[in-house]
């Protein structure tokens, strides 16, 4: 039995959670997964009605009763300050310590991508995710005045750097990929990329059978457009991960098909479309499901449930080759018309 805590949050989080909560009842009654889901009121209208993000209780209760957290998004313009999106989203992966974000950005019908010609593309993207210029420390002296300064600390320990570069290396090991390439900016900040470069090849002389090598940030940006087919795993920070990540889920397809998972591997694990609330769309069902019916894939995949998460990919593969999708992709299939395909694909697939 698999207890799963679902957060749909925020703008269009509710209506790509509903998408993948569909794909996944199906996955239950076709593949035998075992699902005990619970759904938590945490997101903009629960902080805006109680003034609260979420308790100290919830939050212990919403990690000790799950196996897995499925989230939709959290941002919502009526709370500007967006303190209720970092107390839950961050006060996640911080307090679990989901120092993971997984982000694959694989190409699945290369007319999504906004690069010419014929393009194979399968990064697989490791982004530290609880130090670097995210821990939010640092502050602001005079603030408002013309002698305004503002730090913000970019954090980052041995530790940390050594466990998120092992995770990548085993990841490109276990997959038979041939390089992992370390994102930087060594040049302009050699403290930071000093103590990344040594752990990247301290950690990297114990799996003789990858390859690797190290770039700069602003070199990667380039040639990610220029020619992407060359990468397969790249682990960076927090900040750079960020960015890039958003990069690659742009040459492939763009955000509305993009899954990531956040884990803390053998402990919490928190999968959620890379896309943020989209507060411009919401309501209108014009949301893109793909990224989170790919995020609850890959959390199948991480329950050890293979053979329904391999179905879930196949009919996500299917629902693009059948000219059904949202407008984000040129199509004109509603959020609901991609469910709705993808759960009658998933039950007609053959046992
Ligand atoms: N993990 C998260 O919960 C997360 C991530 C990013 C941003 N956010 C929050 O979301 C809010 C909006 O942020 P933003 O506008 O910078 O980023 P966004 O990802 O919400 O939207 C960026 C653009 O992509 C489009 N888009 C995003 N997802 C889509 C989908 N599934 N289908 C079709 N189009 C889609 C939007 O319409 C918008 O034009 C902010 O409050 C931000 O803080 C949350």
């Amino acid at each position: 039995m698999v207890r799963l805590a679902v957060i749909p949050g925020d703008g269009i989080g509710p209506e790509v959670i509903d998408v993948a909560m569909a794909v996944l009842e199906v996955c239950s009654a076709r593949f035998g997964v075992e699902l005990e889901c619970r759904v938590w009121d945490l997101g903009a209208d629960r902080f805006l009605r109680d003034g609260v993000s979420i308790t100290d209780e919830e939050f212990d209760t919403l990690t000790r009763e799950s196996d897995a957290i499925l989230l939709g998004a959290l941002g919502d313009p009526r709370v500007p300050s967006n303190v209720h999106a970092r107390d839950i989203l961050l006060g996640l992966r911080f307090k679990l310590d989901l120092y993971v974000n997984y982000r694959p950005c694989e190409l699945l019908a290369p007319e999504h991508s906004p690069l010419r010609g014929e393009r194979q593309i399968d990064i697989h993207v490791f982004r530290e995710n609880t130090e670097g210029v995210y821990t939010d420390m640092g502050g602001v002296f005079k603030a408002g005045t013309p002698q305004e300064i503002a730090i913000q600390e970019d954090l980052n320990t041995w530790r940390g750097v050594e466990r998120i570069v092992r995770v990548a290396f085993m990841h490109a090991r276990d997959r038979g990929l041939a390089r992992v390439t370390l994102v930087d900016k060594a040049n302009a900040m050699p403290a930071v990329g000093g103590l990344w470069r040594r752990v990247f090849s301290e950690v990297g002389e114990e799996f003789p059978e990858v390859g690797r090598d190290a770039m700069y940030v602003d070199a990667v940006a380039m040639d990610l457009v220029r020619r992407p087919e060359s990468y397969e795993v790249i682990v960076t920070s927090n900040l750079f991960g960020d960015i890039i990540s958003d990069l690659a889920a742009e040459i492939t397809g763009g955000l509305g098909l993009a899954p990531s998972a956040n884990l803390h591997p053998g402990q919490h694990a928190l999968f959620e479309p890379v896309h943020g609330s989209a507060p411009d769309i919401a309501g209108q069902g014009l949301a893109n499901p793909l990224g989170a019916v790919r995020s609850a894939a890959m959390m199948l995949r991480h329950l050890g449930h293979d053979e329904a998460a391999t179905a879930v990919d196949a009919a996500v593969r299917g629902s693009l080759r059948a000219g059904v999708f949202t407008s984000d992709l040129g199509g004109s299939a509603s959020t609901r018309e991609v469910g709705h395909w993808l759960t009658e694909s998933l039950r007609t697939v053959e046992e």
